[in-house]
């Protein structure tokens, strides 16, 4: 019995030392890697503006490529934000500036509490529809890794994030105050109990 159940270790051994086993294969038989993204180039993107004849509706914020079908009445022909269609601009998310020249992906004018805010978008976008890619250009190079302009931007998040809990803070040891002034009362002060 001894020599059955040594036998068949030492075949399992010599299986698993001449045919290695694909661990990235989970047990259901499923592949566990993680699909390499799908990189478009700005003019691969623009083609998915969700005009006639195009390849689907999609939109890019800070590089990254969503399918935005889901949400045509804005984004589709005739909707409030078709312009944004199959491109990226990202900065418009945050200047509300719409014209040509507002829509762009150059980030770099914004404050880090407004980067804050540009992926909060960023969140929403990622919550709402479905991500497909990356663009290559601004915030991603052409094997899908970021850019030195993405890392500044990360960069302008952290300080952002920091900038906004250092203000949370303040807002809990000294409540908003405020204060008036009138003949008969004279000059009167109270504050906020809330955040
Ligand atoms: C920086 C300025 C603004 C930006 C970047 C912006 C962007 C957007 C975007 C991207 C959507 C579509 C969201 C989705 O996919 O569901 C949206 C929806 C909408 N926005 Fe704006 N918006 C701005 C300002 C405004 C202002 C000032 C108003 C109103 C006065 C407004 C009213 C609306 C309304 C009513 C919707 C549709 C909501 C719905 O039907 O679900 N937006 N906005």
């Amino acid at each position: 019995m001894l020599r059955y159940a040594l036998g068949a270790c030492l075949s399992v051994l010599v299986a698993v030392l001449f045919f290695p086993p694909d661990w990235s294969v989970g047990w259901g038989g499923e592949s566990q890697k993680v699909a390499p993204a799908r990189l478009l180039s700005r003019s691969d993107l623009s083609l998915y503006d969700g005009e006639k004849g195009s390849r689907g509706l999609y939109l890019a914020i800070l590089g990254q490529v969503f399918d935005v079908h889901k949400g045509h009445k804005h984004y589709g022909p005739g909707g409030g934000y078709h312009f944004m269609a199959g491109k990226d601009s990202s900065l418009a998310f945050i200047t509300g500036d719409f014209t040509e020249s507002g829509l762009t992906d150059d980030v770099s004018s914004l404050s880090p509490l407004e980067v804050v805010a540009l992926y909060d978008w960023l969140d929403f976008y990622h919550k709402e529809y479905q991500h497909v890619g990356l663009v290559v250009g601004q915030f991603y190079d052409e094997t899908g890794q970021p850019t030195e302009a993405l890392l500044e931007v990360e960069a302008s998040l952290a300080e952002g994030q920091k900038l906004k809990a250092q203000s949370e803070a303040e807002k809990i040891l000294f409540p908003p105050c405020n204060s008036e002034w009138s003949s008969s009362r004279g000059k009167r002060v109270w504050c906020s109990t809330k955040r």
